[in-house]
């Protein structure tokens, strides 16, 4: 089979284009491009098939798992596909550990280090217990998605633009010093006791319960993994699309009872916004996917994200 690989622009992309066996699959013509592109590992390849000009249609992806076949018109021995340049590439894994590692060591920099004396602040700092307690339960907190990367999560796609690893490094990494700076501050002024404690504990049940969901969001997809979506079902994805981030957003509530500043809220408000972006995204997906139509099964009822509001 004879596979034209074109830019967007109708370029030719890899000269005299590529021979292929008829049992080829996409990933073997993203191996070929590889080899005779050298820089444009499969990772970095979008592949889709040809839209006609000025057509609002959007084009058909190719799936690196399905044979090539699938995509030629009937009889037809070529194909012409186009090729889009992602741009580098880093795996989920690397995208996350990095995001979180920021927070994990910025934090207790603030705690353990004079770093006040930088800011004006000479005196001795006397250091309350909501102070320590809230250092272990954000250190806690990272570690826990740090290992949750390695261990739970079962990503759909492999990678990630590497753009993604600054601007989720800039967002992570300056609110963590941001709450940081804040919590640990000399002038800081602690809640009452009963407050701290309430806010501590209802915080990790939701850190407890968070882990719980991701889970539960594991068994959704096997070790091999095709990447496709299920029906999350159990605990509290009876009620909620999105129970991971609802009990993520509850935890960040139970951290700010416990320690009350200005920033942790605004960590709060910035990270609920996010996460409902992404909730309404996924919920709408599911709903699409699972339609009742056609012997697929009909998505429940469910709230997306913050029951009883959303
Ligand atoms: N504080 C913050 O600003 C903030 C922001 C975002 C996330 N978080 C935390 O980080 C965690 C991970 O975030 P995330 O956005 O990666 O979570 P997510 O996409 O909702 O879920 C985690 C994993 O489960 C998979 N998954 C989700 N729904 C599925 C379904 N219906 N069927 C099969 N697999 C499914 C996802 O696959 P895909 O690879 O296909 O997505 C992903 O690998 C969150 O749960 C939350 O605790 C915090």
């Amino acid at each position: 089979m004879k596979v034209s690989v074109v830019s967007r622009s109708g370029r030719e992309v890899v000269k005299g284009g590529i021979q292929l066996s008829d049992s080829a699959s996409v990933a073997d013509l993203q191996d070929a491009i590889h080899k005779r592109t050298k820089k444009f590992y499969p990772a970095r390849q979008r592949l889709t098939l040809p839209v006609q000009p000025g057509s609002k249609e959007r084009p058909t992806v190719l799936n690196s798992k399905k044979s090539l076949r699938e995509y030629c018109s009937d009889n037809s021995d070529s194909i012409t596909v186009v090729f889009k340049d992602l741009g580098p590439q880093v795996s989920y894994r690397t995208l996350f550990f990095f995001e979180y590692l920021g927070p994990l060591i910025l934090y207790p920099i603030f705690y353990y280090f004079p770093v006040y004396q930088f800011f004006g602040y000479k005196a001795e700092r006397v250091i309350h217990p909501v102070q320590t307690y809230a250092m272990y339960y954000w250190c806690f907190h990272y570690f826990k998605r740090i290992m949750e990367t390695f261990f739970v999560h079962r990503f759909s796609h492999a990678t990630s633009p590497l753009s993604n690893v600054f601007r989720n490094c800039a967002y992570y990494w300056s609110f963590g010093s941001y709450i940081a700076y804040y919590v640990n501050h000399p002038l800081y002024t602690p809640v009452g006791d009963l407050q701290m404690k309430i806010g501590f504990a209802f915080g990790l049940l939701c850190q407890v319960s968070n882990f719980y969901c991701h889970i539960l969001l594991r068994k959704l997809r096997s070790p091999e993994g095709n990447g496709g979506y299920q029906i999350p079902k159990g605990f509290l994805f009876n009620i909620v699309t999105c129970a991971n981030y609802t009990t993520e957003i509850y935890q960040w509530v139970g951290f700010n009872i416990a320690t009350q500043t200005f920033a942790g809220y605004v960590f709060l408000v910035v990270a609920a916004l996010i996460m409902t972006n992404w909730a309404l995204a996924k919920h709408r997906r599911l709903k699409k996917l699972f339609d009742g139509k056609e012997g697929r099964p009909k998505y429940p009822r469910r709230w997306v994200i913050l029951p009883p509001f959303l």
